[in-house]
């Protein structure tokens, strides 16, 4: 028995044993949640949460304010349009150029129930639009629920971990997953989860450039939008913009959810922005598959109708009242998430003082930033059992192998952790490293 573990071991191990799973290191976001609190409850120990990516802040206000205004206005009476209401079209086109630059007219804009439901039509679309060209490329590591939604699409997948290929290495590395001819679409995050990696401007046009040659669509995650803290990405209309791929191809489909930038997750209301050139493109496989040809039309009727008929019609209102304030200038979102980056500064100093090492390090030379994610681990351990050890101290995180990192470690979520719970957890590593001495 390690003399510091704050959940003994024999009682640690029974609830492990309880909870079925065939490794507790490999287990999902919500298993470990799950055996996490299920230790809490055993062992009256309060944990340090890190496995859930649930926003730690109050939901925008302005946002609140206006769905509350459109449920007494009696939205809620009536279908949503399934394109989406046109004051929230309106809005998230003027984002998309305000905060990317980029332009995409109000008609390729669509809500979607969460960027979830966004993933999960862009892939079903996408990897039926072509027959010869039926499987999927994720630039990993990656969000593992997008790998869940293809295998229950039954479409293929390949994948690679990025940090081997970073800068131009990636040209060569995307030849020759694309050069066979049989990847339909490619998908990132950028803030990347789980390693917090931000593609740089040149890797963003090495992606776009391959897109272009080998006729991929590229769909750009920007679940984290703005939040690479060491630019300030907030100022509508205003240099720096988001890096985006965008700049470089003109097949793509932006993913932007309201649930980090905004702290809306629980409204499930997000959107895709389709490039006008990608929405109006013809494919005339998609007619055996849903009935349209048109790509924006197999979005809308192929996909969202038969998924949800749509997304909730008083969230709309509620993005829609977001974006325009966010667009206006009188809202910043920035100042209220960049508390997780500064969270995150303070959690990576408390590991690194106590021995461990931060997995995904740098972007191309630049130290990582610090905001919503980081990665994390300790020599001599896999991420997996490293998962498992920190259970006993109270510190629960996920394994970097359940998103397809070929690298050893543990993500950490910033977001949960009270800013006053920093000095446990700090003491809480240092009890592992007392017990783990580093030979
Ligand atoms: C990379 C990434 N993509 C998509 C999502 C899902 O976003 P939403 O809550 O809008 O469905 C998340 C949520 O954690 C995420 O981390």
């Amino acid at each position: 028995m390690m003399q510091h573990n704050i959940v003994p071991q024999d009682l640690a191990k029974k609830v492990f044993a309880e909870s079925g799973l065939p490794s507790i290191g490999r287990a999902g976001i919500r298993e470990i949640n799950k055996l996490a609190f299920d230790l809490e409850a055993a062992s009256g120990k309060k944990f340090i949460h890190m496995e859930l990516g649930n926003p730690g802040l109050p939901a925008a206000r302005v946002g609140v304010e206006a769905q509350i205004k459109a449920l007494q206005d009696g939205v809620a009476a009536n279908y949503p349009p399934i394109d989406g209401a046109p004051v929230l079209k309106k809005e998230a086109s003027r984002f998309i150029k305000n905060f990317l630059d980029l332009d995409v007219d109000a008609a390729n804009c669509i809500p979607t129930v969460g960027s979830m439901q966004g993933a999960f039509a862009s892939f079903m679309i996408a990897g039926h639009a072509n027959a010869k060209k039926n499987t999927m490329l994720f630039i990993d590591p990656g969000f593992p629920v997008h790998k869940f939604q293809n295998k229950v699409l039954g479409i293929p997948m390949e994948h690679f971990d990025i940090y081997e290929y970073r800068g131009e290495k990636l040209r060569a590395k995307l030849e020759e997953m694309l050069s066979k001819g049989n990847i339909h679409s490619m998908l990132y995050s950028n803030p990347n989860n789980p390693t917090w990696v931000c593609l740089t401007d040149e890797e963003l046009r090495i992606i776009g450039e391959l897109a272009n040659k080998y006729d991929v669509i590229v769909m750009e995650d920007l679940a984290y939008f703005g939040m690479d803290f060491r630019k300030d990405y907030s100022h509508p209309g205003v240099a720096p913009f988001q890096p985006t791929v965008g700049k470089y191809t003109d097949q793509y489909i932006l993913m932007i959810s309201s649930s980090k930038a905004f702290s809306y997750a629980g409204e499930r209301c997000a959107l895709l922005g389709i490039s006008n050139k990608l929405a109006q493109r013809h494919y005339a496989d998609l007619k055996a598959f849903c009935g349209q040809e048109v790509f924006l039309r197999a979005i809308l009727f192929g996909a969202l109708h038969p998924l949800s008929s749509g997304t909730s019609h008083s969230a709309q209102h509620a993005l829609a009242a977001v974006l325009k304030a966010v667009n206006d200038g009188t809202y910043n979102y920035r100042e209220d998430v960049l508390e997780y980056g500064r969270k995150a500064e303070l959690m990576k100093k408390a590991f690194i003082d106590n021995g461990f090492y931060i997995t995904y390090d740098e972007d191309c030379g630049e130290p990582i930033a610090d905001g919503f994610y980081f990665t994390y681990c300790y020599p001599g351990f896999t991420g997996a059992d490293l998962v498992e050890e920190m259970m006993y101290y109270g510190i629960s995180g996920i394994s970097l192998d359940t998103c397809g990192s070929t690298k050893q470690g543990v993500r950490a979520c910033t977001s949960l952790i009270q800013r006053e719970q920093i000095p446990v957890l700090a003491e809480r590593l240092k009890a592992f490293a007392e017990d783990h001495p580093v030979k």
